[in-house]
């Protein structure tokens, strides 16, 4: 068996009918990349839009449908099954699979397996979005919420049937960051966390901006790691061309004041924050209304400070856990580390830039980490291999400060 994050947890894949149930395919290989053991029950609407074949090659299992097969229910399998499972996850999870379940009907060996088992059920709705909507699918989708069933979802986006809204299945990468999180208590399990990330443009006119080079690679790849290790992450992003880390949820901002804004509406409900965003330190005083005429042959343009984010983060009367990053083109350690005391920092990743193949834009990165009393030499390597060692250093130097400061 392959080691992985959900090494040898019993994952119970119940697959209802939609065009999304080939998404569970792929949600299958994934679960078995990571170790996981699947077993996939489809109803007789699934079966319509995916071959119980693929399930079966996918799983390494047979997969199962009929609640009176007498190969299986001789031996009350049904049961077996729901007593076999970690956790149960319907997906895709139809409007009628929804609301079967949110009633207690038991009419399908999916439904009834789900009654009888006692570990934790999700389910990950896809439907059309009128289906989504309807009065009827939201009280059934608050029922099985009070009843303690993971609800994941829906994404909203274009639907196959060519409506756009809510509705959509999650991704595959998703689903499989939610059962992790549900089932693996990583160091950083419950810990919420806001990371930073990219750069931040500046307008100088509607069509120009002061920006830099930051593609936000290192902050995407840091906020993966760290929702790896089983923390609850927000992304703030400036302008990029990545997608979302699998399982975090981002918010997408411009300048730097609206990150400020961003940062700072949420700063109280998290227990650590990574600055890793390459934040302007300066933004055009008085950007023009309209588009800049080249007219004049010199052009002097006034810039007036932002606000220092990580460090207005740090003042804050009770804190959280704050990280941030150091971009330095020389003298590195002694630059991060005046950087550290001068923003208060619990921790600062120094961060050598300008050179020819690390840093900015670069796919690879190397960091040396400093804290009150301590330091951490982080070797060259790809942005997420790097991430993720910077994630565990965190994650090791946020416990020592709590146990630091419990009284107990
Ligand atoms: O995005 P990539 O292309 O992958 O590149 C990664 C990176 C080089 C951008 C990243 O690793 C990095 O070093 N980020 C910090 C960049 C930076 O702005 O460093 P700084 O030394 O200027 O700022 C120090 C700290 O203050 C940072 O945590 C920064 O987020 C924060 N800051 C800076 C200015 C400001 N107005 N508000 C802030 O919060």
């Amino acid at each position: 068996m392959t080691a992985g994050r959900l090494s040898g947890r019993k994952i119970l894949l119940g697959v209802s009918g939609g065009i999304a149930a080939y998404k569970a395919a792929e949600l299958t290989r994934l679960l078995r990349g990571e170790g996981a053991e699947v077993r996939v029950v489809m109803t007789a609407a699934a079966r319509e839009f995916v071959s119980p074949l693929t399930f079966q090659a996918l799983s390494g299992n047979p997969v199962r449908s009929e609640l009176f097969d007498p190969a299986h229910e001789a031996a009350m399998g049904h049961i077996e099954l729901a007593r076999w499972a970690d956790l149960v996850l319907i997906a895709p999870a139809s409007a009628n699979v929804v609301a079967r379940l949110a009633h207690g009907l038991a009419d399908d060996l999916l439904t009834t397996l789900c009654l009888a088992a006692a570990c934790p059920l999700a389910v990950a709705p896809a439907m059309n979005q009128g289906m989504w909507r309807h009065a009827a699918t939201q009280e059934n989708v608050a029922r099985l919420a009070g009843r303690g069933t993971l609800v994941w979802g829906p994404a909203e986006g274009a639907q196959a049937c060519g409506d756009t809204g809510p509705g959509r299945l999650l991704e595959p990468a998703d689903l499989l960051e939610r059962i992790a999180g549900a089932l693996c208590r990583g160091p950083l399990a419950g810990v919420r966390v806001l990371v930073t990330a990219g750069p931040t443009r500046e307008p100088i006119d509607p069509v120009r901006y002061v920006g830099n080079r930051s593609s936000g690679k290192m902050g995407y790849a840091l906020a993966q790691a760290l929702r790896a290790l089983g923390a609850d992450v927000v992304l703030v992003s400036g302008p990029t061309a990545l997608p979302t880390p699998a399982g975090v949820a981002r918010v997408d901002v411009e300048t730097a004041l609206e990150m400020q804004g961003a940062v700072a509406s949420r700063v109280a409900d998290c227990d650590l924050f990574v600055g890793c965003a390459a934040v302007a330190d300066y933004r055009p005083a008085a950007p023009a209304p309209g588009k800049i005429k080249k007219t004049a042959e010199r052009l002097a343009l006034e810039l007036v400070r932002n606000p220092d984010i990580v460090a207005s983060v740090a003042a804050r009367a009770a804190p959280p856990f704050t990280v941030g990053f150091a971009a330095e083109t020389e003298r590195l350690v002694e630059q991060a580390d005046a950087k550290r005391r001068a923003k208060g920092l619990h921790l600062v990743a120094a961060n050598l830039v300008g050179a020819a193949d690390t840093g900015f834009e670069h796919d690879d990165n190397a960091l040396t980490v400093l804290w009150d009393g301590g330091s951490a030499v982080l070797e060259r390597a790809p942005k997420p291999v790097l991430a993720r060692r910077l994630a565990a250093v965190i994650a090791e130097r946020f416990h020592a400060r709590t146990a630091a400061q419990d009284p107990r």
